[in-house]
């Protein structure tokens, strides 16, 4: 009966693209007879052989150096300056990764991470947005970061745009302005052109829906702009035809030469319809998840345009409103035909789910009035410092079912998780942080349960962040790190927590089975257990050399490659000869 209604949703998308989606209905059908207690018991096992395992930063919660050798000023740097950001916290200095790119190597490495994903300040190498403001030393600083990347053996996958929009472009209208795409096709062939032999992972956008939505519609994020009826629609379709053309000039230019691959991380809560018998609940959760993820996914995964659920629901309103509340821009047939299938790969940046209900009848903005839905939390998620993610794992697993049907089943590319974290608190127990570890243990977990019961495509994990962080609104409050950072000090040192030693291990073992050599990080301070040498008689051949050889011949290629953090006692001595 499953099987039926997974196939029937499959063909049926292939003989109407555009009809009503039923793919989400079909993802409730498969887990309902779910009990919790199988939807969450654990599950052994390994991922496959080439998945691949990334964490990742984005520029302006890292960077800092906010003017430094003439980069331009981003809504970021102007949002805090003017105050807008928890105790005025600001950008300028943040973890000063600027200046620390072998610091921030050193932390990978350490981590044995085979990939690492950061995102590149657009105003650091076009200050003003445009080629003719090259800033070379700022373009160098992205180089020595993918050197020394290479150089350890660590795969650079590259964010385009993760937010932070040069001042300059915002002041000509930002995303708003048409004219942005243009702007940001060269932004984009300049960084292939100049990268791309190094680089073969881009990303163009990291969640954009938080743009359009936060930074254009609730104005909670820069630029501030409150206005949810007709920017935050325009601003989606301008950023759909950025990415669109990116991926054309990778494609027609660079993808020859190169061999790289260009997609998108777009974010998604997963919604569970609050009651699961209620028909109007599963359409609710439909329509949630077409405005969040869909409202991207849809024109690039599917067939350039908006879905007929978004279109829909907006006329719907429209009418029984009588007056707009959502000016959905429309594509010509030429810029759907420029957008579909524009991905290599799909990237899910995903930190929690949400429980939707129907809500009809009101006629105010904003998606959940124009979507008819309501969002709920279940209060048993355990929370995180953010009141916005609670650990809801399972949830990731279902979504990743529904993407898989929705939409890569069309495109036949792989997922990439391209994010996954969450939050603690500023202070407390900073280093040991049980609560990451278990979230990010339950979520890799669902992960691997998409991979090997649902026989889905995805082929990268991806722990947001590397380290703590400037989080936008609230500044350093929330640490997302699998590496502490003591913003109190200059040189912001960097330490890791609990969750790095426990995301390495997962990264060696590929997973959760027992199978790897026991390993001598089990606890999270790394310290190589100093047990005594068995007393030798003197005359023991060949040399006591074998108690060496013994000691650390088990040790696993990654156990002897991973690093030691700490210092050396004190009154040890250094020289140069
Ligand atoms: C933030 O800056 C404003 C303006 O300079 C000032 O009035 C306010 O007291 C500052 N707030 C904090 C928490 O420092
Ligand atoms: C849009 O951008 C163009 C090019 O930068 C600029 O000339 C124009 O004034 C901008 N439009 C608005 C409304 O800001
Ligand atoms: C970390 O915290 C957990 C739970 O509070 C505790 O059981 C464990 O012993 C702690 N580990 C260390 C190394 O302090």
């Amino acid at each position: 009966m499953l099987f039926i209604t997974y196939v029937s949703c499959l063909i049926f998308r292939h003989m109407w693209i555009s009809y009503l989606s039923i793919c989400s209905a079909t993802v409730w059908e498969k887990f309902r007879s779910q009990t919790e207690a199988e939807r969450d018991q654990f599950l052994s096992g390994l991922f496959p052989v080439h998945f691949d395992w990334s964490v990742s930063s984005e520029s302006f919660k890292v960077e800092g150096g906010w003017t430094e050798h003439g980069k331009g000023e981003t809504i970021w740097d102007r949002f805090s300056h003017e105050g807008h950001v928890f105790e005025n916290q600001t950008t300028d200095l943040a973890c000063d990764s600027y200046h620390k790119v072998d610091y921030d190597v050193y932390l990978l490495r350490g981590m044995m991470a085979p990939n690492y994903q950061f995102s590149i300040s657009w105003a650091r190498i076009f200050s003003t947005g445009h080629k003719e403001s090259l800033i070379e030393k700022g373009v160098a600083y992205y180089d020595k970061m993918i050197d020394t990347l290479l150089q350890s053996g660590i795969e650079p996958t590259v964010t385009l745009h993760h937010w932070d929009l040069p001042q300059a472009l915002q002041d000509s209208g930002g995303w708003e302005n048409d004219s942005i795409v243009e702007a940001f096709k060269e932004f984009s062939d300049f960084c292939f052109s100049h990268y791309g032999d190094r680089v073969k992972t881009w990303i163009t956008f990291g969640s954009p829906w938080v743009v359009s939505n936060l930074g254009y519609g609730t104005g909670e994020h820069p630029p501030r702009v409150k206005d949810p009826i007709i920017a935050s629609y325009k601003v989606t379709h301008n950023i759909l035809k950025s990415h669109a053309e990116a991926w054309h000039i990778y494609n027609d230019n660079y993808r020859n030469l190169q061999g790289g691959k260009v997609g998108i991380a777009l974010n998604s809560d997963w919604a569970e319809p609050r009651n699961p018998s209620s028909d109007q609940d599963v359409a609710a959760a439909e329509r949630y998840l077409n405005f969040m993820l869909g409202w991207f996914a849809r024109p690039i995964f599917v067939d350039g345009d908006y879905s007929t659920v978004l279109k829909e629901q907006i006329e719907k309103k429209k009418d029984l409103c009588g007056k707009e509340l959502a000016r959905l821009p429309v594509f010509t047939e030429a810029e759907k035909q420029r957008i579909q299938g524009t991905a290599d790969f799909f990237g899910l940046n995903h930190h929690t789910s949400r429980l939707i209900s129907e809500s009809l009848n009101s006629c105010d903005a904003g998606p959940n009035n124009v979507g008819d839905f309501q969002t709920h939390i279940d209060p048993t998620w355990p929370p995180t410092a953010s009141d916005q993610i609670q650990s809801v794992p399972w949830g990731l697993r279902r979504l990743l079912n529904y993407i898989s049907l929705e939409y890569t089943s069309i495109t036949k590319v792989p997922i990439y998780i391209t994010g996954n974290g969450m939050p603690t608190e500023y202070s407390g127990d900073v280093f040991n942080d049980t609560e990451r570890v278990d979230y990010l243990k339950a979520y890799i977990n669902e992960a691997m349960k998409a991979v090997l019961l649902d026989e889905i495509d995805v082929q990268r994990f991806t722990v947001q962040s590397l380290m703590d962080g400037f989080e936008g609104p609230q500044g350093y409050s929330q640490r997302f790190g699998l590496h502490y950072v003591y913003f109190e000090g200059a040189d912001r040192p960097r330490t890791p927590k609990a969750s790095a030693y426990y995301y390495s291990k997962v990264i060696e073992r590929n997973g959760f089975a027992e199978t790897a050599a026991k390993a001598k990080m089990e606890t999270y301070e790394n310290k190589i257990e100093i047990t005594r040498l068995p007393s030798l008689p003197p005359s023991e051949i060949p040399s006591k050399s074998k108690v060496v050889w013994e000691k650390f011949s088990p040790q696993t290629k990654f156990e002897r490659q991973l690093y030691h953090y700490g210092t050396f006692p004190e009154g040890f001595h250094w020289g140069v000869s």
